[in-house]
């Protein structure tokens, strides 16, 4: 581990009390005299650290910039139930990509393992569902993909994505202390405003995903003013809703975090994950209407089935399993 990723993850394992000089030290191992100038090293990055003759170092700020350092050390600092055990193994910063999905699919084809994590800070040719365009302004959201390879028929790749949606509502929940929902199949909602979204793509053959690329886009610090004309209506960001901006680097490790535990469960016992997504669902028991092309499905939102489908209750009682498309729930 670098020494920088050491030194940020006992400062945020400390929670802002101070850490002895001998005790950084000793973990950094390196001579107690060399502490200040690892330390100076972070300051010069942007890192508020402040330093008391008697009881040490501690970390007063952080600055608003992703870095695979930064991130790994708060992974690092998670209780043993929160740390990754898969997702983020490695982690790549780019400063500026066309899609971190494309970045990813690179990568996997060239033989990256399970559990890479790639953040741009702006992309140029962010994408959304159905070939949307997705606006990713630098500095502002989190723009990231992560590579999967699970053990799933790609009939139930449905899951991964119910996965990621409470991973990401957990995450908002948690950092930001606000009331993020879920709307079927790939929307965080707050306050009845998008706030992220989810695309997963898969590269399979007939019966086993060789591949899935989960790309998640949240708006964090996004002014209203970042969104396009037809976008401004619907969506939203933590900062809007909060009225401050968000710690971007936090949230990011959160939702590793929160997804690698919600990952493992889809994969093993996705029942679990399935109640937690019907709790913090809008979606279901509302009347509604997906449009899929050119159809349009209406009925009862009734429940997820094991492989992660919308199951719709159609007026005439039948029963028709929803994979994907554009929903609007009936006022
Ligand atoms: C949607 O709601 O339509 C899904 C949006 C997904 C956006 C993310 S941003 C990171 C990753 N790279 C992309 O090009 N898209 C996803």
């Amino acid at each position: 581990m670098k020494a920088g990723t050491a030194i940020l993850e006992t400062f945020y394992q400390a929670a802002g009390q101070f850490v002895q000089n001998d005790e950084l030290a000793r973990l950094l191992k390196v001579p107690a005299a060399r502490v200040n100038a690892e330390n100076a090293d972070l300051e010069r990055l942007g890192y508020t650290i402040e330093s008391h003759p008697h009881f040490g170092y501690r970390l007063l700020g952080t600055p608003d910039r992703l870095t695979d350092d930064d991130i790994k050390a708060r992974l690092e600092s998670f209780e043993a139930s929160l740390k990754p055990r898969i997702i983020g193994s490695e982690i790549l910063v780019f400063d500026e990509t066309a899609s971190t999905n494309d970045v990813v699919e690179h990568l996997a084809k060239s033989g990256a393992r399970e559990g890479l994590v790639v953040f741009a800070e702006s992309q140029t040719r962010g994408r959304g569902r159905h070939g949307r365009a997705w606006s990713s302004p630098r500095g502002k959201g989190l723009w990231f993909s992560v590579l999967l390879r699970p053990a799933l028929p790609p009939a139930a790749a449905s899951r991964i994505t119910v996965a990621a949606s409470v991973a990401v509502a957990r995450a908002i929940r948690q950092t930001c202390c606000v009331d993020a929902r879920i709307k079927w199949p790939n929307d965080v909602i707050l306050n009845g405003r998008k706030v992220a979204g989810i695309l997963t793509e898969l590269r399979a053959e007939a019966d086993e995903i060789l591949l899935a690329i989960l790309g998640i886009g949240i708006d964090v610090n996004c002014a209203i003013e970042d969104f396009p004309p037809e976008v401004a209506k619907i969506a939203t960001s933590l900062q809007i809703e909060t009225g401050h901006a968000q710690d971007r680097v936090a949230l990011a490790a959160q939702v590793l975090g929160e997804f690698d535990e919600c990952y493992h469960a889809a994969l093993a016992d996705f029942e679990t994950v399935a109640d937690e997504w019907a709790r913090l669902c809008t979606t279901l028991g509302r009347q509604i209407v997906v449009a899929i092309a050119q159809r349009r499905i209406e009925g009862f939102a009734h429940a997820l089935d094991g492989d992660g489908a919308l199951l719709v209750r159609k007026d005439d009682g039948r029963i028709e399993r929803v994979l994907g498309g554009d929903l609007a729930v009936k006022l």
